[in-house]
């Protein structure tokens, strides 16, 4: 086939000419002497058309038949065509069958509907789906907005390890590693390490995998997620609350200017994220127990919330239920945050903390604080903690050698991606999910 390669989503470039693609066929209608292929490269799908009297009949006798997911190179004449989803429609001219999928052992994902079960077990071929792809896209598109954002704001990205000594987010959810005999966990978050580098550096951020060995089976945890974590020498709780606004805002701004289509192909409303704008409501944690408590008088919560206590998923989704944007919940209790967080000075049983929730029920995207900053205090919390003194030494030098307020948050980009495609579960948000029953593929 000598006519150019191009893709389906760059064919409008070429109407009225003839191309070449190579992808997959999608699906096949067939209507005696007319076949209707319709083929998808990766970017998008397209409608071939191949009339038995237009076409030699090798080609139609290559396409007649032919079974879904085999692969194929295609070429034909691009047409405009204002039905057609993309806008274009292929009257093909030639086709070259790379590999036929036997009809002894099909394709495993026809059009039809399949359970979740099995379309996990699947998740190899399932993420050829226009809708999975798509969503896939939209991730793409978070991660590249999310770095944008802090690369154009003077952040600098520095990479925390991966394998690490001690525990940032609690003991209880680490993932042990052997390291030449030494106990070591893989990362629950850069954070402490990126307080080092934002020491050095002023403003920067890291983004990687970071692993929680929890026994929660909710349709918001994964074992492995990838977590973008800025953290900024200086910083306050009111900046960390205007960060974490505008970056939010600014994601998703990128988003309805980039993947709207794909956004319409996973069927999200988009005009709930056209809303999305800094700034936030705020409240902090007391306000938040007042409303979950006048929910439960109400009826409208089945749990009476207690004074004192961290949010379940049902309270987080109730909060966030009440919002048409994220809202910032503030100040929580220190009993129920991890160690590292400042203490409010007006209110020291309280953490100089925050958490984003996203609206329509979708609860935390973003945990973040501001970082104890005095060494005698934050020596007594990791005893308190029963953290080992040991492994933190380096931690507490950032605290003896030119200590200053500083903070940061941590916002799961599967959490995002769930809340931005409007999807029901984090399994959907990332190619292979790492879940507590979840290791295959
Ligand atoms: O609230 P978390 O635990 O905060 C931290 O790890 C801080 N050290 C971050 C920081 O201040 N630099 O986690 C941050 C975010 C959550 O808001 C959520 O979006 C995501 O990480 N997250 C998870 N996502 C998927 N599955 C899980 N098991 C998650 N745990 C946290
Ligand atoms: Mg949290």
């Amino acid at each position: 086939m000598s006519s150019p390669v191009t893709t389906i989503a760059e064919i409008g470039k070429h109407e009225g000419q003839t191309v070449t693609i190579r992808g997959w066929l999608y699906n096949l209608r067939e209507s005696g002497k007319l076949l209707f292929p319709i083929f998808r490269d990766g970017s998008g799908l397209i409608q071939g058309i191949v009339p038995k009297s237009a076409v030699p009949p090798e080609v139609f006798d290559a396409i007649k038949g032919l079974t879904q997911e085999s692969s194929v190179i295609v070429e034909g004449k691009v047409r405009a065509d204002k039905r057609a989803p993309s806008g274009y429609e292929l009257d093909v001219s030639n086709v070259e069958v790379l590999q036929r999928v036997s009809e002894e052992d099909p394709y495993p994902i026809s059009l039809k509907e399949h359970g979740v079960d099995f379309l996990m077990e699947h998740r190899h071929l399932w993420v050829r789906t226009p809708r999975q792809a798509s969503i896939l896209r939209v991730r793409a598109e978070i991660i590249k907005a999310a770095r944008d954002f802090f690369d154009e704001n003077g952040f600098t990205l520095t990479d925390p390890p991966i394998i690490t000594p001690a525990a940032c987010e609690g003991t209880t959810t680490l993932f042990p590693v052997d390291y030449f005999e030494e106990q070591a966990y893989l990362t629950q978050s850069g954070q402490l390490y990126i307080e080092a580098t934002a020491l050095a550096l002023g403003k920067v951020y890291s983004f990687g995998p970071t692993f929680r060995a929890e026994k929660s089976k909710t349709r918001r945890h994964l074992t492995e997620f990838w977590m973008v974590e800025p953290e900024v020498a200086y910083a306050k709780l009111d900046d960390l609350m205007v960060l974490a606004e505008d970056f939010i805002s600014f994601i998703v701004k990128r988003c309805l200017e980039k993947r709207r289509a794909d956004l319409q192909t996973i069927g999200r409303d988009v005009s709930k994220l056209e809303k999305i704008s800094a700034p936030f409501p705020r409240i902090t944690y007391d306000d938040a127990v007042k409303m979950l408590q006048e929910a439960h008088a109400k009826g409208a919560l089945e749990n009476k919330f207690e004074y004192g206590g961290d949010f379940g998923s049902p309270d987080e989704t109730y909060l966030s239920a009440q919002f048409d944007k994220p809202v910032i919940v503030n100040r929580y209790p220190a009993v129920v945050k991890a160690f590292y967080m400042e203490p409010d000075p007006e209110r020291p049983d309280l953490a100089l903390c925050m958490d984003v929730l996203a609206p329509e029920g979708y609860g935390e995207i973003i945990g973040g604080s501001q970082r104890m900053a005095s060494y005698e205090l934050l020596v007594k919390r990791i005893r308190e903690h029963n953290l080992p003194e040991e492994a933190f030494k380096w931690y507490l030098d950032l605290r003896k050698y030119g200590s200053v307020p500083h903070g940061g948050f941590g916002m799961g980009i599967e959490r995002a991606v769930a809340w931005i495609c409007g999807l029901e579960h984090v399994r959907e948000t990332i190619p292979f999910p790492r879940m507590l029953h979840r290791l295959y593929p």
